[in-house]
C-alpha cells in the first residue's frame, strides 16, 4: 500500500509517496513530471549496489532512459569538490531547465544533489528517493539542501523543494543496523516534540520496529513525514516553529564536533542522546516531570540505542568544554544558547535559555552514566 502526504507550499507543493516497492515503480511515479523521457540519477556506491538496477529497470519499463553518477558513500561527500563534480557532470549530461534530476540515497546524497539542482541553470527540478530511515523521515522533506564547509556542517546551501519524494520503505531492509537505529533517533524526536500518542505507539511497537516489520515501518515513516510536512507548511524557512525540529540538536552538534564528525557518533545517535539530555535539562529546570527523561532513556535502551554520554566510545571533552562547543552552534542568538526544551513528552517549545551551571550538571551526570 502506498500512502501520500501532500506538502502544500503553493507553487512549490509536492507529494511524498510512502510504501514498499516504490523504487521499482519509480518510472510510473516520475513520468508525469517529465517533458522528455530521460532522467539523470545521482547515488552513492553502497546504495547503488542494492537499488540502482531496480530503479533503472522501473524507469525503463515506462520508456524512460537514465544515466547514473555514483559517488563515494559518507558525510565527506557533502563537500565543495563533490558539488562541483556533480554539477559539472549534470552539465555534461546536457540537463536542461525542464529536466528532472533524481537523488537516490541517504541524507548526504539528498542534500548534495538537491543543492546541485538548486544552482544548476538557476534551478532545475529534482526528485528525492530517500533510502535511509533518516532521509525518509527528515532530510528528504522540507527543501533544505547544502554541503559542509571546512568552517562547519551545513553552512552552505539553499532552500530548494523537491518536485516529488518517493520513500520506498522496502529499501530500509538493506540498511546497516547502526544506520537504521541512527535514523530511528529522528523518528523518536517527532513523538517527543509534538505527538505523545505517537511516542506511546513507538514504545508499544519497539520489538516490531527493531525487527523492521514492514507494517510498523510504514506507520513510523508516515507519521514522521506527516509531522515534518505539517511543520514545514507552517514555517517553510525556519522563522519560528520549524526550529522545534532542532530538539536535541544543540547537544548533538557539540557531541558531533567533540567526536570529530566521525563514525564514533552518527548524527542520529547524537540526536537521540541530545533529546535525552534536553529532557533531563527540562526536568531539572522544573519544566517537565522527572519520569519523562527516564521513560525516554528506557525506550532508547530497549531499541538498543545509546542514551548517555558515558556510552559514547572513547574520551570526550569535559562538561565545560562541551558547553563551549554548544555555544558555537547556529542556535546562539545574541550570545545566549537557545534550547528546545519540553513541558512533557509530546510538547516541546523553542527559545528557552538555561543557566550554565544546570547544563554542566546534566552533562557531568550523563558522562557518569
Ligand atoms: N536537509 C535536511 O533537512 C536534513 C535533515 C537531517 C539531516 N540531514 C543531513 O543528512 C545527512 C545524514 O543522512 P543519512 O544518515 O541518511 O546519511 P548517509 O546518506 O551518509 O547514509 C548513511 C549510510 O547508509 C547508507 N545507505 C543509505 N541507504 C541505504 C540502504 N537503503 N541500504 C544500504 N545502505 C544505505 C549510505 O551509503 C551511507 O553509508 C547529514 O549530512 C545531515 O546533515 C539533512
Amino acid at each position: 500500500m502506498t500512502t501520500t502526504v501532500h506538502v502544500d507550499l503553493g507553487a512549490r507543493a509536492y507529494d511524498v509517496r510512502i510504501g514498499a516497492g516504490l523504487i521499482a515503480r519509480a518510472g510510473a511515479e516520475i513520468a508525469p513530471l517529465l517533458r522528455r523521457p530521460r532522467v539523470v540519477v545521482v547515488s552513492d556506491a553502497t546504495v547503488a549496489a542494492a537499488h540502482l538496477v531496480p530503479l533503472q529497470a522501473g524507469l525503463a519499463a515506462e520508456g524512460i532512459a537514465s544515466e547514473a553518477l555514483l559517488l563515494p558513500p559518507g558525510e565527506a561527500t557533502k563537500c565543495w569538490r563533490e558539488l562541483e563534480h556533480v554539477t559539472e557532470w549534470l552539465l555534461s549530461q546536457k540537463v536542461e531547465r525542464s529536466d528532472v534530476v533524481v537523488a537516490l540515497g541517504g541524507g548526504v546524497i539528498g542534500d548534495l544533489v538537491g543543492f546541485a539542482a538548486a544552482i544548476l541553470r538557476r534551478g532545475v527540478r529534482f526528485v528525492q528517493i530517500p533510502t535511509s530511515l533518516l532521509a525518509q523521515v527528515d532530510s528528504s522533506v522540507g527543501g533544505k539542501t547544502g554541503i559542509n564547509s571546512p568552517a562547519g556542517k551545513n553552512l552552505v546551501g539553499a532552500f530548494h523543494q523537491p518536485a516529488l519524494v518517493l520513500a520506498d520503505t522496502g529499501a530500509l531492509q538493506t540498511l546497516a543496523p547502526r544506520d537504521f537505529l541512527a535514523g530511528y533517533g529522528e523518528v523518536v524526536k517527532y513523538g517527543l516534540l509534538g505527538d505523545a500518542e505517537f511516542f506511546g505507539w513507538l514504545e508499544a511497537h519497539a520489538g516490531a520496529l527493531r525487527g523492521r516489520d514492514p507494517a510498523a515501518l510504514d506507520h513510523a515513516v508516515t507519521r514522521s513525514v506527516e509531522m515534518k510536512a505539517g511543520i514545514v507548511m507552517r514555517d517553510e524557512t525556519e522563522q519560528g516553529e520549524r526550529a522545534l525540529l532542532n530538539l536535541g540538536h544543540t547537544f548533538c552538534h557539540a557531541l558531533e564536533a567533540a567526536t570529530g564528525y566521525s563514525q564514533r557518533l552518527l548524527h542520529g545517535e547524537g540526536v537521540a542522546i541530545g533529546c535525552a539530555l534536553a529532557f533531563e535539562l527540562s526536568a531539572r529546570l522544573g519544566l517537565c516531570a522527572q519520569e519523562d527523561p527516564s521513560r525516554l532513556r528506557a525506550h532508547l535502551r530497549e531499541m538498543g540505542m545509546k542514551a548517555d554520554l558515558a556510552e559514547i566510545d572513547g574520551a570526550l571533552p569535559d562538561a565545560a568544554q562541551l558547553f563551549e562547543l554548544m555555544g558555537q552552534d547556529k542556535k546562539v542568538v545574541d550570545g545566549a544558547i537557545r534550547f528546545v526544551l519540553a513541558r512533557r513528552i509530546g510538547e516541546a517549545f523553542v527559545g528557552a535559555s538555561a543557566p550554565r551551571e544546570r547544563v554542566l550538571e546534566v552533562l557531568r551526570d550523563s558522562a557518569r552514566g
